[in-house]
């Protein structure tokens, strides 16, 4: 089996980060997203893996290579514009060819594996094996519709009055029927919005009589799309992945407590400061006279002084001094300054790039 991986996409909803960064290459606790994704592929047997991009391919490259860092061989496939999860897959044929191949979306987390529903794929031999996720917001995502036996009988994406309380989720089994859905009569066309539509592929498997299988998911799935989404996977990372972790090289002062799951990358310091995991500090970060809480993932070369920051998202280059008001809540990217304002008038001085939010 393969796999297939999406890198590409415009990231609209995690702006005004995406402005500068693929959103797939936002790392969480010091990982970027879509490396979750890959290990997801690798713990279940699958290495040959397709990425497929829009732009960027340079930066993907510079840090995935050709995957041999994670065990795993990459090939990485350009589609010319994000028109459609479906477009996607068409345009990997070369490299799926006939095998059946596991279609992961790169902004997906999944906390249990998908070994156990590789497995029911290969076992029941569907064209499609479909992973599913009770959620309170259906209207969001791929919705199925069931028969009284409890067949899926019909797909909508975001609908606005959801025939079930499911989702879609961003993790999809396909033998190469699919292909089908791009050449036969009938083949599927670009919906209302521009794009050829994941949930329109299922669709036509469905009315052409293939097998489209859903299977519940048991533990935590998260879709990083949108800001609070990705602050939860932060905490759901750091809760199942941090364990207690200080670099050799890193320092702590007899004056700092620290408790819990922690991680302190190398050569970083933490002076006079109270650390309550689960937390992830990367390397050449130096946290002083500060409080950070729990579910905070702070990245590489930071300084936070006379600071208090809980439940957040710290990318790399950032710099916090004399926030007293504690940070909650917060994804703050590259390069970022945050300081209280020493001389008079006592104003705030905002210099903000565009769709950024400031909540004060
Ligand atoms: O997360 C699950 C949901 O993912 C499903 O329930 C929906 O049926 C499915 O359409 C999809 O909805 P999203 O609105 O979340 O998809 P999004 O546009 O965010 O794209 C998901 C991933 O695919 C992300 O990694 C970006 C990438 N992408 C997206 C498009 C449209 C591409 O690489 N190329 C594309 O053309």
């Amino acid at each position: 089996m393969k796999g297939l991986i999406t890198a590409g996409g415009r990231g609209t909803r995690l702006r005004p980060i995406t402005h500068t960064k693929n959103k797939h290459l936002i790392p969480v606790a010091g990982k970027p997203i879509i490396v979750y994704a890959i290990e997801t592929l690798k713990e279940a047997g699958i290495i040959d893996i397709g990425i497929t991009y829009n732009a960027d391919l340079d930066t993907l490259q510079s840090f995935l290579k050709n995957g041999e860092d994670f065990g795993v061989n990459l090939v990485y496939i350009h589609q010319k514009e994000p028109i459609g999860l479906a477009d996607c897959i068409r345009v990997s044929k070369d490299f799926l060819k006939d095998d059946s191949f596991v279609f992961f979306l790169g902004d997906n987390l999944l906390a249990g594996g998908i070994l156990k529903y590789k497995k029911i794929f290969e076992e029941k031999k569907p064209q499609s094996l479909l992973l599913l996720s009770k959620v309170q917001d259906p209207q969001r995502f791929g919705v199925p519709e069931f028969d009284k036996a409890g067949k899926i009988v019909k797909i909508e994406e975001k609908p606005e009055s959801p025939k079930s309380d499911f989702a879609i989720t961003g993790i999809y089994f396909y033998d190469s029927t699919i292909f089908k859905a791009f050449e036969g009569k009938n083949h599927i066309v670009p919906s209302e919005r521009g794009e050829l539509e994941i949930s329109d592929v299922h669709q036509y498997l469905i009315d052409h009589g293939y097998t489209v299988l859903g299977e519940n998911i048991t533990g935590w799935w998260k879709d990083t799309g949108k800001p609070n989404d990705l602050l939860f996977a932060n905490r759901l990372i750091l809760e199942k992945h941090t364990e207690y972790s200080i670099s050799e090289s890193a320092f702590i002062d007899d004056l700092s407590s620290i408790s819990g799951n922690i991680s302190v990358g190398d050569n970083s310091k933490i002076i006079n400061s109270i650390i309550r995991g689960p937390v992830y500090i990367g390397n050449n970060t130096i946290i002083e006279n500060s409080y950070i809480g729990p579910f905070t993932s702070i990245g590489n070369n930071n300084s936070l002084v006379l600071s208090e920051i809980e439940h957040s998202l710290l990318l790399d280059n950032i710099s916090i001094f004399n926030i007293q008001q504690r940070i909650d809540e917060s994804i703050i990217g590259d390069n970022v300054i945050i300081s209280k304002k020493e001389s008079k008038p006592a104003v705030y001085n905002l210099y903000l790039g565009d769709h950024s939010i400031i909540k004060i």
